[in-house]
């Protein structure tokens, strides 16, 4: 891998540490009103997600997948429940704080993408940097343009984001979450615009980022990328009804459930 990415720190545990793991999630509900009443989209998902794990989420379309990354990324607030990621509780935050927080903790792949419309392709990618201090003006777009390069979309860089295909988007989306080289990456169906040639690609750098030791959560509906994911958890009408761990491929380990959501029935 090039050097555009370091290693994440191993952060040493803090005086408020709350626990071993990277996230956490405690039962966590989440409630929409809609106009034909309230729905419950999240039904009390306890899940914990380790360090230097490449963790897949799947599910049928509407069962709650982009709401529950919504809560590990704290772009929404759960309507009960706790959220902790590196020993922050997330759904403490003010927006203030928690976007100061996301910027230089977290990548997001967004499903939609949410590149800004009225900045050029760079200027996106360019746009978390800019919101933290970790790289010079000079580096900031040196360093958007390697990460266009790396995503194969660098001859798009002057353009804004309407002149570009979906793939294309989504390439720049997936260079503007590794903008700040976060040591977690949270990517909602990042790979449901791509060609599945680009796809493989774009998963294999992602491979690359967990063996570097970052975190990745990666929601798809690809059941081939997802056979090729260390864990995956499986969500049915906004609960965790399976988590399987898959044993490193040394000896005759194959793959185990370790844990097995717990269907409330609530
Ligand atoms: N903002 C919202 N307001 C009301 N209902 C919503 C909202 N967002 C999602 N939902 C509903 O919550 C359920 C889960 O949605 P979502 O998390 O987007 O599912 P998935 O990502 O698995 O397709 C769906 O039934 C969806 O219609
Ligand atoms: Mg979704």
């Amino acid at each position: 891998m090039r050097s555009i990415f370091a290693k994440p720190q191993r952060v040493s545990a803090s005086t408020t540490d709350t626990g071993q793991h990277l996230i956490e999630l405690r039962d966590i509900k989440k409630m929409y009103k809609t106009e034909a009443g309230e729905f419950l989209a999240l039904r009390g998902i306890n899940l914990a997600i380790d360090r230097g794990e490449f963790v897949g989420i799947v599910g049928k379309s509407g069962s709650g997948k982009s709401t529950l990354v919504n809560m590990i990324t704290g772009i929404d607030h759960p309507t009960s429940g706790e959220v902790y990621v590196n020993d922050s509780a997330i759904h403490h935050l003010d927006e203030d704080r928690m976007a100061a927080w996301r910027g230089v903790s977290m990548g997001v792949v967004f499903q939609f993408f949410q590149l800004l419309p009225t900045l050029t392709v760079i200027e996106n990618v360019m746009l978390p940097m800019d919101f933290c201090s970790k790289f010079t003006r000079k580096e900031r777009r040196e360093r958007a343009m390697e990460l266009l390069k790396l995503m194969e979309v660098d001859d798009q860089a002057k353009k804004l984001p309407t002149m570009i295909s979906g793939g294309q988007q989504q390439r720049v989306a997936i260079a503007r979450a590794l903008a700040n080289d976060p040591p977690i990456i949270v990517a909602d169906e990042p790979t449901g615009n791509l060609d599945s040639k680009t796809a493989d690609a774009v998963f294999h750098l992602f491979e690359t980022l967990v063996k570097q030791g970052k975190t990745f959560v990666m929601v798809t509906h690809d059941a081939e990328l997802a056979r090729r994911m260390n864990r995956v958890i499986s969500v049915t009408d906004g609960q965790v009804v399976s988590d399987y761990v898959r044993v490193p491929a040394m000896g005759t380990a194959g793959s185990a459930p370790v844990s097995q959501g717990q269907p409330t029935n609530a």
